[in-house]
């Protein structure tokens, strides 16, 4: 079996959403202090709704599709569901990532997690 499933390499090699978002209104950057990936997470919320958002990482494959894919994951949903988006949800959409890789998919929960902090912290 390969290492990486199809869905993995497809949105490696094809990254949605990659970029900055100029207008976002919450922004969350997390890395890991083992490998020291960076990953950065813009979020456009209106109406407790998640209208665009987009990532930066600078990181290894697995984290480049995690975010790809959390990002897909979280596009136009309602803040509640963003919220609950788990690092098992995004490794399910990849349809897997090898044991010693599931790290980097916890930077994509953590990056949106950040993000929406930073949005509450100046929508009080
Ligand atoms: Fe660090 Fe993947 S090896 S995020």
């Amino acid at each position: 079996m390969a290492l990486y499933s199809e869905k993995v390499m497809d949105h490696f090699l094809n990254p949605r959403n990659v970029g900055k978002l100029e207008d976002a209104n919450g922004i969350g950057e997390v890395g890991n202090a083992k490998c020291g990936d960076i990953m950065k997470i813009y979020l456009k919320i209106e109406n407790d709704i998640v209208v665009d958002v987009k990532f930066e990482t600078f990181g290894c494959g697995s984290a480049i599709a995690s975010s790809s894919m959390a990002t897909e994951l979280i596009k136009g949903k309602p803040l509640e569901e963003v919220e609950a988006l788990t690092n098992k949800a995004v490794t399910e959409a990849l349809d897997g990532l090898p044991t010693h890789k599931i790290h980097c998919s916890v930077l994509a929960e953590e990056a949106i997690k950040s993000a929406l902090d930073d949005y509450r912290s100046k929508n009080k």
